[in-house]
């Protein structure tokens, strides 16, 4: 089993990345109007991920890099067909890894309400402290806070 975290790259990595976006947070939750073109995917701190396990595209998230020691972790997402796998928590656990490298300390998230499990599975804790400006639901949402533990 192997799993790589990469850095979108290049078009197929934002197809892919674009493409388990729209279908996890947008069309599941029966939304409409995605977006792919929002300037904020290309801002130079802001860092659009993508896990392949065995090659084949899993799950994405996009990790903004405030450059003060924390990030926010933004639109969490594994493909509907590989959840309960572990996916989940080997995205968690390599983006944790990959915002340490960035002299990240401290993550936030607005977790979607029935997400909440999964990141307290996975290290996170209500945290009422900061709260991530989010374009949409905010109200809907419980932020969340992890400190990596290096
Ligand atoms: C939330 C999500 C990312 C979890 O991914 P996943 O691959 O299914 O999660 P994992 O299999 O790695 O689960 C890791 C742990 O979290 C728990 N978990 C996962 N989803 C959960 C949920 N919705 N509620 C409670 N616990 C959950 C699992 O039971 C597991 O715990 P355990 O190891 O103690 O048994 C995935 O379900 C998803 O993409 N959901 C739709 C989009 C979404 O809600 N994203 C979050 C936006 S903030």
């Amino acid at each position: 089993m192997t799993y790589v975290l990469v850095r979108i790259a290049d078009e197929a990595d934002w197809r892919a990345y674009h493409d388990i976006r729209r279908l996890v947070l947008w069309e599941e939750r029966g939304l409409g109007s995605y977006d792919e073109a929002r300037p904020e995917e290309r801002l130079p701190d802001h860092h659009p991920l993508l896990l392949r396990f065995n090659a084949r595209a899993c799950g994405t998230t996009r990790l903004d890099d405030l450059r003060d020691g924390t990030g926010i972790v933004r639109l969490v997402a594994i493909s509907a067909a590989l959840r309960g796998q572990e996916h989940g928590r080997v995205l968690d656990a390599r983006v944790a890894d990959y915002a340490g490298k960035l002299g990240i300390r401290t993550l936030f998230v607005n977790a979607a309400a029935d997400a909440v499990g999964f990141y307290a599975a996975t290290g996170w804790e209500r945290f009422e402290g900061y709260r991530p400006q989010a374009a949409e639901r905010a109200d809907e949402c419980v932020p969340m806070r992890k400190v990596i533990v290096r």
